[in-house]
């Protein structure tokens, strides 16, 4: 018997990662957003394994990645042309579009819904493996169902140890929050999750502004439910450094870090502060990374000073709230 812990195989090959896909297996590998665990799209007992290794509910739909934006027509049954024109410009990007599912698309990718999720990744690794494909992937983020979501490999083999079969190596992730999805299949385009391309990048192409999902806390789309992207240490997000005291006081006797986008003064010498992230395309490039780090460190809360919500500091702020409602260590008893 051994105490090391057996661990996924790590590659930086894009054709390995691409016949073990073709040959059924489970493959996390790196994009510009964040780290997918991917599975041939049309192989449905492979894309099951994605659910039972996630832990991911089987009516959370999966996105497929696509090598090209010309495969966008062997994926939907139509193209809508708001899709084919952000497609066009927004391609390859961090964004996710929403059309009517095409025929080639199993029921397990999509949860039976009559739409699918595609996009064409800003990755030079990624699309490596996609043309060598030469077929849909389907990954969601390679964590856990509910966790932080992974940007560097190591991320990866951490949360995931040997239930995944190979991990593609491609360095940290650019952008590092997911991919924005836009809903194509409705009259007007509907933005369901703030993510790397920015509503005004949507507006440039558009030629109007974009309306973003306002609901009435029901989750925008299955898998968006409120808590989310959650790490161990319980977040506690103020929105100005003058907060950070407050908020730490508050939390009484506990193990505190903080994380902003520049130093704090005046912070006592029981509390961990995390190196500043600097402004919103850092912050987000550094997000998960900083989250994980606080659970690394043992800490039993993190206070977050939120960047300004334009940019891409919009999605920033939507997964700190969403990690916020779903931070802490798991209930007992
Ligand atoms: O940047 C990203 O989008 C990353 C990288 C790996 O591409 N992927 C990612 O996947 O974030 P995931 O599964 O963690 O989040 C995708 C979200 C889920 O909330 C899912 O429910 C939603 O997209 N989604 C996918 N297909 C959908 C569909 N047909 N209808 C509604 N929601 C859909
Ligand atoms: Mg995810």
């Amino acid at each position: 018997m051994s105490d090391v812990p057996v661990g996924p195989e790590v590659t930086d090959d894009p054709v390995q990662a691409a016949r073990a896909l073709r040959a059924g297996r489970l493959v996390a590998f790196p994009t510009e957003t964040v780290y997918g665990l991917g599975a041939l799209a049309r192989r449905p007992e492979a894309v099951a394994r994605i659910f039972a290794v996630k832990g991911r509910p089987p009516d959370h739909p999966l996105i497929v990645h696509l090598a090209a934006a010309d495969d966008l027509g062997r994926w939907a049954s139509t193209v809508p042309p708001v899709a084919a024109a952000l497609a066009e410009a927004l391609w390859p990007g961090p964004l996710t579009l929403l059309v009517p599912r095409g025929e080639a698309v199993p029921d397990v990718v999509t949860g039976g819904r009559p739409t699918v999720g595609l996009r064409v990744p800003d990755h030079p690794v990624a699309l490596a493996v996609l043309a060598a494909v030469g077929d849909g992937v389907a990954a969601p983020s390679a964590n856990r169902y509910g966790r932080v979501s992974p940007t560097t490999a190591a991320h990866v083999v951490a949360d995931l140890g040997a239930d995944v079969d190979l991990v593609l190596d491609g360095g940290a992730c650019a952008v590092g929050v997911e991919s924005t999805i836009v809903d194509c299949t409705q009259d007007v385009p509907v933005v369901l999750r703030p993510g790397g391309v920015t509503l005004d990048q949507l507006a440039a192409v558009l030629g109007h502004p974009v309306a973003t999902w306002a609901g009435d806390g029901a989750p925008r789309a299955p898998g968006m439910h409120a808590a989310h992207y959650a790490p161990t240490a319980r977040l506690v997000v103020v929105d100005a450094t003058d907060d950070v005291a407050a908020a730490v006081a508050a939390l009484g006797p506990a193990s505190v870090g903080v994380l902003a986008p520049v130093a704090v003064p005046g912070l006592g010498d029981d509390v961990v502060e995390l190196e500043p992230v600097g402004p919103p395309e850092r912050f987000a490039h550094l997000l998960y990374d900083r989250l994980r780090q606080a659970d690394r460190l043992g800490l039993d809360a993190l206070v977050v000073v939120a960047p300004p919500p334009v940019g891409v500091g919009a999605a920033v702020v939507d997964r700190l709230a969403r990690a916020a409602r779903g931070s802490g260590p798991p209930p007992t008893g």
